[in-house]
């Protein structure tokens, strides 16, 4: 039973680093003396929380903070179901740490309607070491080392790359792979500025080209595969490499995995200086009882505060939304994306995730997911994706 105090809070962690990560927040608002109420909806990308979301929000029955991604916050606010937190924004001074590039997200028609919790990003790799030294593979540096190491991964026998078949993994792989080959030009071109010419260019028909031979190196089993099975077929030294947002390090770290020693992060080879992020961030629904408003300001001010920031993302495996919180509670990949993060941010290669909302709106994403789901399963050649995505984007908008 919720009562005004509480919080009941719709999110998608709950594989084991995330629920590590959620008991971070969890125990944070308990001291406060705020309520948690749990509604957890599995799968990662969070589709079908939000199929939940829009459940509950036309039965009249919001739950009062959601975690959300980029474009879906905005579609929220426009239809006015988002609470104003510029109070507790004003106060704490949110414009000046919280980047623009999330704020963007995080406010609508200039006024906070969000808490960004983290900055994670899609184009990492995650690698097992000790599979890497027995086969004698040094870390990659190009996309043809990246080709060369799995083919020697694949020829010991090993699962050379891990992944699930799903949707919203294939289309995590998909934003580093166009990154990989055109750069952040065409990955915003295409990718959000959606720029026919971009999406249906020979540039394109190559990052298909790129998806097919990741698709090789996938084992038999990986339809519908979870993402965190994925990850644990690294951890446990079943297959080599995972190309997954930096939530993945997240599992490493709940196996007792240690960076540099039993797993490496690097960048998807290619992409060096170049990030693709998303942002975790709570809205909280339009509520009438003055103490649950309390209760979503409290939550609100909690996740902004620079401490739990630092906590709570050495744990998730993401980076703090917040520009000024130090990096010394961080691991050697924690320390590097938050290193990348300020370089992409301050030279202009900092761009939004497709793959995670933030490109461009759910429907256009939608369509995106399913020509890049049908030629990873063979369905279309490279020729043919390339013009169905080009169809699939127009007919979208
Ligand atoms: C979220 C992460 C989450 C991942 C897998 C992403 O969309 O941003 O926080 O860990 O999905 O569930």
């Amino acid at each position: 039973m919720a009562h005004a105090e509480d919080v009941e809070v719709l999110h998608w962690w709950t594989s084991g680093g995330e629920a590590a990560a959620l008991n971070v927040l969890k125990d944070d608002l308990a001291a406060q003396g705020i309520g948690w109420v749990d509604m957890p909806v599995a799968g990662g990308g969070g589709e079908a929380a939000m199929t939940t979301l829009r459940a509950r929000v036309t039965a009249g029955d919001p739950p009062t903070a959601v975690q959300m991604l980029g474009f879906d916050i905005q579609d929220w606010a426009e239809l006015g179901a988002l609470a104003n937190l510029d109070d507790v924004a004003n106060a704490e001074g949110w414009d000046g740490v919280v980047p623009e590039a999330l704020q963007r997200f995080s406010k609508y028609d200039g006024h906070w309607i969000a808490a960004p919790v983290n900055v994670h990003s899609t184009n990492w790799v995650w690698a097992n070491k000790k599979v890497l030294d027995e086969l004698g593979i040094a870390q990659p540096q190009t996309w043809d080392e990246f080709v060369a190491a799995m083919q020697k991964v694949k020829d010991s026998g090993k699962t050379a790359l891990a992944h699930g078949g799903q949707a919203w993994q294939d289309a995590t792989l998909f934003d580093g792979v166009v990154l990989s080959v055109g750069g952040v030009d065409f990955y915003k071109k295409a990718l959000i500025d959606l720029d026919p010419e971009a999406l249906g260019s020979d540039q394109m028909k190559e990052v298909f080209d790129r998806m097919t031979v990741l698709r090789g190196f996938v084992d038999d089993n990986f339809s519908g595969r979870d993402w965190n099975l994925a990850s644990a077929m690294v951890i446990n030294g079943d297959a080599a490499f995972q190309i997954m947002g930096d939530w993945a390090k997240g599992e490493f770290l709940k196996a007792g995995d240690v960076p540099d020693q039993d797993f490496l992060c690097f960048r998807v080879p290619g992409t060096a200086g170049m990030v693709s992020f998303n942002s975790d961030q709570f809205a909280m629904f339009k509520v009438k009882d003055p103490a649950a408003q309390d209760a979503q300001k409290a939550m609100a001010s909690a996740i902004m505060s620079p401490k739990f920031q630092s906590a709570f993302n050495v744990v998730k495996g993401s980076v703090p939304a917040r520009t000024d919180v130090p990096n010394d509670a961080f691991d050697a990949c924690g320390k590097k994306g938050m290193a990348d993060l300020a370089e992409a941010s301050a030279n202009g290669t900092l761009v939004g995730s497709m793959a995670h909302g933030h490109a461009n709106r759910a429907a256009v994403k939608n369509a995106m997911y399913d020509v890049i789901t049908a030629q990873f399963n063979g369905e279309y050649d490279s020729a043919t994706a390339v013009e169905e995505l080009v169809t699939a984007v127009q007919d979208a908008q």
